[in-house]
C-alpha cells in the first residue's frame, strides 16, 4: 500500500529551491530576459544581475568575484577543472593523484584521460573514509601535475583534509616543484561547511547551485588568481573565454541569492541537520538490529548518514521505504539504478553484501524531528520484514521448511 505522507531524505541528491530564489529569479525570466552580452539596457540590467551573483558565489566560499566561471553545474565543473587544467599543464607531466571515493564525474573524466595515456593514482580511503596526507606525500612524482582530492563525499559525508594537503604542495614548491595544483570538489560541502579558498589552499574548487536551493542547471568553478586552465566551450567570449555560451542568467542569479543564504543560515542549517542526523542515529541502532554506520564519526558533514543493513538489499528497502513515501537513496543518485554495490563503501573495505545494503539519508532545512521518527518507525518494521524473507539471512534460511528434493545422483 502507498503512502500519502510525503518526507523527503536526499537533500545530497538535490534540494527543492528556496522561494526566496525562486523570487529573486523570476524577474529574469520575464521582464529582465537580457543576453548579458547585449550592450543596450536590458543586456546591461543582466550583466549586472551576474556581476552580483558572482559577488554573492565569491563570497560563500571568501574567493575574488573575479575568480569564479559560471558553468552548468557540478558535473561540469570538475570537466573543466580536471581536463582544463591538465590540457594546461600537459607539457609537465602527466600524472593525476586522486582518491578512491570521489563523485563519478571526477572517476570518469580521470578514466577518460588515463584512456590519453595520463597515469591515475587513486588513493585508499580506509574504513573511516579519510584519504591520508601521508599517502598523497608518498604517491608524488616528478610529474605530478594535479591533485584532485574532494572536500566532503557525497555518500557518507566525510571531510577531506585538503588544508594539510594544500600544505604539502606548498611545501613541495618552496622545494622548486613548480607545476603542481590542487582541485576540490566542494559541491556537497558548500553551505554546509565555511570555506574560505584562501585558508583551505586549493587552486580549483568544484560548486553546485542545486545542491544549495537552487535550481538545476547552474554551477561554478573557482579558478585562483594566476591558474590557468584550457577552456572546454570554444566559440565565444563569455566567462574570460573559460566558458563560452550566453550566461544562463535566471539560474546564475539563482545561485548568487541560494549561495548568499546559504552563507547567512549556514550554523542555523547544520545545527538543525546535525541533530536530527544524531536523532535517527540514536534511535535506529536501539530500534534495528545488525547494522553498521559508514564513515568517520565525526570527521563528516552535519546532514548525511550512510547506514548499511545487513541481510538487506538497499534497493529493496529504498523501494520500501518509497512505498511509504520516504525519498532516500542507495549510493549516489549518479550510480543508483545500477545494482552494483556503490565503489564508495566498497573503497572502505566493506564486503559486498554491507556495501549493497548501504542506505544514504541525508537531510535538509526544511525536515523536522517527526519525520526521523516517521522514518524510524517505517525502517524498524520494513527492516524486519525484508530480513524474514531474505535469502541472505541465515535465520530466515533455517526457520524456513523446504520442500524435500527427491535425490538425483
Ligand atoms: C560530490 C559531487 N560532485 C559533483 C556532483 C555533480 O554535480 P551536478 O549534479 O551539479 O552535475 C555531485 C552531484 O551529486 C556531487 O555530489
Amino acid at each position: 500500500m502507498s503512502s500519502t505522507r510525503r518526507v523527503y531524505l536526499d537533500h545530497s541528491a538535490t534540494t527543492p529551491a528556496d522561494p526566496r530564489v525562486v523570487a529573486a529569479m523570476m524577474p529574469y525570466l520575464t521582464e529582465r530576459f537580457g543576453n548579458a552580452s547585449s550592450v543596450h539596457f536590458f543586456g546591461q540590467e543582466a550583466r549586472g544581475a551576474v556581476d552580483r551573483a558572482r559577488r554573492e558565489v565569491a563570497g560563500l566560499i571568501g574567493a575574488r568575484s573575479n575568480e569564479i566561471v559560471f558553468l552548468s553545474g557540478g558535473t561540469e565543473a570538475n570537466n573543466l577543472a580536471i581536463r582544463g587544467l591538465c590540457e594546461a599543464v600537459e607539457p609537465h607531466g602527466r600524472h593525476i593523484i586522486t582518491s578512491s571515493i570521489e563523485h563519478s564525474s571526477v572517476r570518469g573524466i580521470c578514466e577518460a584521460l588515463e584512456k590519453r595515456g595520463w597515469e591515475i593514482t587513486r588513493l585508499p580511503a580506509y574504513e573511516d573514509g579519510i584519504v591520508k596526507v601521508e599517502d598523497v606525500r608518498s604517491s608524488l612524482r616528478t610529474d605530478t601535475v594535479l591533485i584532485s582530492v574532494m572536500l566532503a563525499n557525497n555518500e557518507i559525508g566525510t571531510i577531506q583534509p585538503i588544508q594539510e594537503i594544500a600544505a604539502l604542495i606548498r611545501q613541495e614548491r618552496a622545494q622548486g616543484c613548480k607545476h603542481l595544483w590542487l582541485h576540490t570538489d566542494a559541491v556537497q560541502a558548500a553551505g554546509r561547511i565555511p570555506i574560505e579558498v584562501e585558508q583551505l589552499g586549493c587552486d580549483l574548487l568544484s560548486l553546485s547551485a542545486h545542491k544549495l536551493y537552487a535550481p538545476k542547471g547552474a554551477g561554478a568553478l573557482y579558478v585562483r588568481r594566476g591558474v590557468r586552465i584550457s577552456g572546454q566551450n570554444v566559440g565565444g567570449h563569455q566567462e574570460r573565454e573559460r566558458r563560452a555560451g550566453t550566461e544562463a542568467v535566471p539560474g546564475i542569479v539563482a545561485f548568487g541569492t541560494a549561495a548568499r543564504i546559504a552563507d547567512e543560515e549556514l550554523s542555523v542549517r547544520n545545527s538543525h541537520t546535525a541533530g536530527l542526523r544524531e536523532r535517527l542515529e540514536s534511535t535506529v541502532a536501539e530500534r534495528v538490529p545488525d547494522i553498521v554506520f559508514n564513515g568517520h564519526p565525526d570527521r563528516r558533514l552535519s546532514h548525511i548518514s550512510n547506514i548499511s543493513f545487513r541481510f538487506i538489499e538497499g534497493q529493496s528497502l529504498l523501494i520500501s521505504l518509497d512505498l511509504e513515501g520516504i525519498a532516500v537513496s542507495t549510493g549516489s543518485a549518479c550510480s543508483s539504478g545500477t545494482l552494483e554495490p556503490s565503489p564508495v563503501i566498497r573503497a572502505l573495505g566493506r564486503n559486498d553484501e554491507l556495501a549493497r545494503g548501504s542506505i544514504r539519508f541525508s537531510f535538509g532545512k526544511d525536515n523536522t524531528v517527526a519525520d526521523v521518527g516517521y522514518l524510524v518507525d517505517v525502517l524498524s518494521r520494513v527492516a524486519e520484514k525484508l530480513r524474514s524473507l531474505s535469502p541472505l539471512n541465515p535465520k530466515a534460511m533455517a526457520s524456513r521448511r523446504f520442500p524435500q528434493t527427491v535425490g538425483r545422483d
